[in-house]
């Protein structure tokens, strides 16, 4: 056990009913919550992937907690707090009502906490239209689940790696969100122009896989959600798809990282 994790308490009561939690459940989402209890949200703080992270998280806390012995559990993978959403495993705690909640396996693919621009893009995600979409390098599926948690339309899932896909399908089925879901394995260079038409496009991905789908935009897609180059990257990818009709629409940042959205006029 790392010093900062032998800092924290090994179990952890946070004094608070799940309805005055709701308000705030940023923090509490770091201190990886196990169980409900009557005296309020039983939390494993040591289970988190980083214990700094929940120290702070700690500190912040704004309702009184108390700390116990004994470990509430050690729920895997990690859970987090991300661009607005509860990210869970299926044996943590529910979120309280209100709060969105992401459920995911642990997997091998890209990993079941995301990126930075993943956490860009969950932010964004309301504000798109709704409609079908394509999630273009779908990784462990966290953009294709929130647009099936917020009941914006179908999806289409494409990634090249078969544990990705493998975490995606995976988690989807333990969120109960499968329905809707048409997952593929392969590269997108292999996409056709039919695959996009009138759809959203979700393409959280890295610089090259932008470059390969790039050429595939065609007058059906209207809105696109871009993030996943790197930061001296970003502006070339984004002129990539303004050269194919879009104007950016929307954006969030976070240090060097940003998340765009990308409209036809
Ligand atoms: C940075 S991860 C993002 C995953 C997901 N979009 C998210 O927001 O969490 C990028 C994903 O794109 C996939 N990928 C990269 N290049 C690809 C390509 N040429 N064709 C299909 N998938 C690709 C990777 O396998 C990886 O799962």
């Amino acid at each position: 056990m790392s010093e900062a994790s032998a800092s924290l308490p090994a179990g952890l009561l946070i004094r608070a009913p799940a309805h005055a939690l709701a308000a705030d459940f940023a923090d509490a989402a770091e201190l990886q919550p196990v169980t409900w209890t009557k005296g309020g949200l039983l939390c494993a703080p040591r289970a988190a992937d980083d214990p700094e992270r929940a120290a702070r998280a700690l500190a912040g806390l704004t309702h009184s907690w108390e700390a116990r012995d004994a470990m509430a559990g050690w729920p895997e993978p990690p859970s987090g707090w991300m661009g607005g959403w509860y990210r869970r495993s299926a044996a943590h705690a529910p979120a309280p009502p209100g709060v969105p909640e992401l459920i995911q396996t642990s997997g091998e693919g890209f990993g079941a906490a995301g990126h930075p621009t993943t956490a860009l893009c969950l932010t964004l995600l309301a504000q798109l239209p709704p409609g079908p979409a394509l999630d273009a390098g779908c990784g462990s599926g966290l953009l294709t689940q929130a647009w099936i948690a917020l009941d914006r339309g179908p999806v289409d899932a494409i990634d090249l790696d078969e544990a990705a896909i493998r975490h995606c399908h995976d988690s989807l089925a333990a969120a109960g969100r499968s329905a809707g879901v048409r997952l593929s394995r392969g590269p997108l260079r292999g996409l056709r122009d039919v695959d996009l038409d009138g759809r959203v496009l979700l393409a959280n991905i890295p610089a090259a896989a932008h470059r390969e789908l790039l050429p595939r935009i065609g007058a059906g897609t209207n809105v696109a959600l871009i993030a996943g180059p790197g930061p001296d990257e970003m502006d070339e990818i984004a002129a990539g798809y303004e050269a194919c009709g879009l104007r950016i629409a929307g954006r969030a940042v976070s240090g060097r990282w940003r998340a765009m959205i990308m409209e036809r006029p």
